[in-house]
């Protein structure tokens, strides 16, 4: 979901009320997701790398991942299951402070009857920490190391391969998101800042693949 602080530089605010901004426009893409019956959505939204920027910065997106996970009548209403992947709580790196694991626990209680559309938020998330959290526990498990055990570690081995990648911001490159999974996958470079990101956008990423 990249280009919150741009989104909010362009219109004078400060960064934190670009992230604002995002964590509101998530709730529409994730309508707009369901109700164009996409089976899965899986969202960018704090990564490994995150934890170097400003603290009042970090402070407030963590707030937001709170009211992210917190909106679980919404999801309960669109039939929304909620799930997470990112580096396991109790690993040494971690910092995901303890109000923030409470919130992704709970929601993902209290969204786990839902039939519909699984929506993941990826925080404190990287793509290459997966893969070596994931080699380190095949071949432990395994004694050696496969694509099957490899695809077993993954932080949600039940994620189907990604059929479209999406980036924002008119960033044409690939980021630590997914490297496993999104082998293969099509590619929508959207120019919109993920705020502005629009249902629109979601139908020109579904046109590549429908
Ligand atoms: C994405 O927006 C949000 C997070 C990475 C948490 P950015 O904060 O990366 O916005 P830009 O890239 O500076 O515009
Ligand atoms: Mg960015």
């Amino acid at each position: 979901m990249d280009g919150n602080g741009r989104w909010a530089n362009r219109r004078g605010l400060e960064r934190t009320e670009g992230h604002s901004a995002g964590e509101e426009n998530l709730a529409r893409v994730v309508r707009a997701a369901v109700a164009r019956d996409i089976g899965w959505l899986t969202v960018f939204g704090f990564s490994t790398e995150n934890w170097i920027r400003p603290r009042a910065e970090v402070r407030h997106i963590l707030g937001l991942h709170e009211k992210l996970f917190g909106r679980v009548a919404e999801l309960n209403e669109n039939n929304v299951r909620i799930r997470w992947i990112g580096r396991p709580f109790d690993a040494p790196e971690a910092r995901t402070p303890r109000y923030v694991q409470r919130a992704i626990r709970r929601a993902i209680a209290d969204t786990a009857e839902n039939t519909g559309m699984v929506l993941t938020v990826a925080f404190d998330y990287g793509g290459r920490a997966e893969l070596m959290d994931a080699v380190r526990a095949a071949r432990a498990d395994d004694g050696q190391v496969t694509p099957e055990g490899i695809q077993r570690h993954l932080y949600d081995p039940d994620l189907p391969p990604v059929d479209v990648l999406v980036r924002t911001s008119g960033e044409r490159r690939v980021s630590n998101f997914m490297l496993w999974q999104s082998a293969g996958a099509a590619i929508h470079f959207a120019d919109a800042p993920w705020p502005d990101y629009s249902p629109a956008d979601l139908d020109a990423a579904i046109a590549l693949v429908r």
